[in-house]
């Protein structure tokens, strides 16, 4: 067996309600002072306030910060350090989905830091002796199951007018995360079905990465697709349905330990360049180009996938116990299977369908070749011209 590292939050709870376990988190840190960073429509969802009184009423004062929003602006996130360093924050929360939540990460290490912003982009690039005693302690409490925020130590921040990066840096690790399904019970039906799908593209990304896939992250990807695609519909069936928002959000959290290890790839760096320019939500740009990015894929590596079709028994005849399908075909079943899940959904995986015409294809290829750090780990290598062919099928 090769060589590998791993590492993920040192602290998870699930299901215990969010503020108990949250101020257990808290009072093990020893603050007093709490800066919960959220978003308007968490908020009006009815989700912070129960929270925020019940961690006053175990003695903490807290801050409420909703300013933020969807693949947060750099400004926005800079605005919100400055609160906290205003309101003498001693821990930060992230409350919300990926944007508070990557956003919460990025207040936490930088209340305290003398190295911008600007200077931390990219991998392992915030130097530890200019952040002065560390970031402050950080929990996370993800309200949609989708981006895993609450296990990687990766923030994304939108720079300029279009383009998305990442800072990824052990620093942003948490310090603890709780997983509470009945917050998530609210989330209406296309944002159930956007963030679940990013959250089986990180499963599948993670299992077919190909620099530093591992047992570890295998199981977690593994047990993640299983919980997700049983959860995901029933789901959608029924919002309210308590046991399928567990499954998701455990499997969104278990796919989040994977690609925080094995880091994912292409479907990634074609839909950032989407969501950019065309402010189309994270999950569903990564559903526009999916089967593409799978099916020039599969051409070359299909024997991962593969695997991915036993172990949803996607095979027929594997079903009988006499599965014999060759690895193409298996591959073929499994991305068959995802584009299906998707119509169910009721998701249109179409560029047309938010306004994306021909022109703007060679503009999306420009700039997803610039995602190296997610490009280097596809199975297959991408170009220019297959990226502008992949957004062409995916039209
Ligand atoms: N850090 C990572 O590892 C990582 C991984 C993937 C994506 N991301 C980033 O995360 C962001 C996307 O996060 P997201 O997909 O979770 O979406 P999001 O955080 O942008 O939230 C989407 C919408 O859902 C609403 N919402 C959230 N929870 C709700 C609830 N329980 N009830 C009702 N409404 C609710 C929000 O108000 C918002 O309007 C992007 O910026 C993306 O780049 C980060
Ligand atoms: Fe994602």
């Amino acid at each position: 067996m090769s060589e590998f590292s791993f590492q993920t939050v040192p602290s998870l709870t699930f299901g215990e309600p969010a503020a108990d376990a949250l101020a257990s988190m808290v009072a093990g840190v020893g603050a007093r002072r709490l800066m919960l960073v959220t978003d308007p429509g968490v908020r009006v969802a009815g989700l912070v306030d129960p929270v925020v009184a019940a961690l006053e009423t175990s003695g903490l004062t807290v801050a409420v910060y909703d300013d933020i929003e969807a693949d947060p602006p750099e400004a926005k996130v800079l605005a919100a350090v400055e609160a906290a360093r205003a309101f003498g924050a001693e821990a930060i929360v992230g409350f919300g989905g990926g944007s508070p939540m990557d956003t919460a990460k990025l207040v936490a290490l930088l209340v305290r830091a003398e190295q911008p912003l600007s200077e931390m982009y990219g991998v392992a690039q915030v130097d530890r002796s200019r952040v002065p005693g560390g970031r402050l302690p950080l929990f996370q409490v993800p309200t949609t199951a989708g981006t895993g925020s609450e296990v990687t130590p990766i923030a994304i921040v939108t720079v300029g007018a279009e383009i998305k990066l990442g800072v990824v840096d052990p620093i942003l690790y948490a310090d603890g995360a709780v997983l509470d399904p009945s917050l998530t019970t609210g989330l209406p039906p296309h944002v159930t079905a956007h963030t679940g799908i990013d959250a089986m593209v990180h499963a599948i990304e993670a299992y077919t990465t190909k620099l530093r896939k591992n047992p570890l992250s295998d199981s977690l990807a593994r047990q993640a697709l299983l919980l997700l695609a049983s959860g995901l519909p029933r789901a959608m069936e029924d919002g309210s349905d308590l046991s399928a928002r567990g499954d998701m959000l455990l499997g969104a959290t278990l796919a989040g330990q994977a690609f925080a290890n094995a880091p994912v790839a292409a479907v990634h760096a074609l839909a950032y360049p989407i969501g950019a320019l065309f402010h189309v939500p994270h999950g569903l740009s990564n559903t526009q180009v999916l089967a593409p990015v799978l099916r020039f894929n599969a051409e070359t590596n299909p024997g991962l996938y593969a695997e991915l079709a036993d172990l949803l028994v996607l095979d027929r005849a594997a079903r009988s116990g006499s599965g014999t399908g060759s690895d193409a075909d298996r591959a073929a079943a499994f991305i068959d299977f995802m584009a299906q899940l998707t119509a169910d959904c009721g998701v249109d995986p179409r560029l047309r369908s938010v306004g994306i015409s021909h022109n703007d294809l060679p503009k999306l290829a420009e700039d997803a070749m610039k995602q190296t750090r997610l490009l280097q780990n596809n199975p297959r290598e991408m170009t220019y011209e297959t990226a502008l062919a992949i957004y062409s099928a995916a039209l």
